[in-house]
């Protein structure tokens, strides 16, 4: 099983790439995609096209595409539900204090960090961000 997880311009400015990474891999789960880039308009309203008709809509999109991003694959057990919790609530002040959200950030419309919410999301959004699959990572015994 595989999730996407993408950490928002915010979370990458702040410079916490590296704590947000540590939090998924020193879990147990396993890197099988990883990207820094800039998303477009288009890219990210397909990313958000269910929450098309919400008021924060538009300024969700220009949040998106204010800077950079970086777009994460990960796979594990029960990685979409326990991605989730890790990440914490989407409104900050109701995620756990020892979630991501929960620990470095106190405003929904800065959240730093998205997860995909379920296993048919996580499939759509895996296609979405890394068409061209993700990355062979069995460990290997030498
Ligand atoms: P995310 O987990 O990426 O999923 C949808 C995003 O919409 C969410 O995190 C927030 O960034 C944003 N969002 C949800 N609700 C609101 C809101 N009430 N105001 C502004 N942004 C919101």
């Amino acid at each position: 099983m595989a999730t996407e997880v993408m950490i928002k311009p915010d979370g990458v400015q702040r410079g916490l790439v590296a704590p947000i990474l540590e939090r998924f891999l020193s879990k147990g789960y396993t890197l099988r995609g990883l990207k820094f880039l800039n998303v477009s308009k288009e890219h990210a309203e397909r990313h958000y096209a269910d929450l098309s008709s919400k008021p924060f809509f538009g300024g969700l999109i220009e949040y998106i595409t204010s800077g950079p991003v970086v777009a994460i694959a990960l796979e594990g057990k029960c990685v979409v539900e326990q991605a989730r919790k890790i990440i914490g609530a989407t409104n900050p002040l109701a995620a756990d204090p020892g979630s991501i959200r929960g620990q470095f950030c106190i405003d929904i419309g800065r959240n730093i960090i998205h997860g995909s919410d379920t296993v048919e999301n996580a499939q759509k959004e895996l296609a979405l961000w890394f068409p061209e699959g993700l990355v062979d990572n069995t460990p290997v015994l030498y």
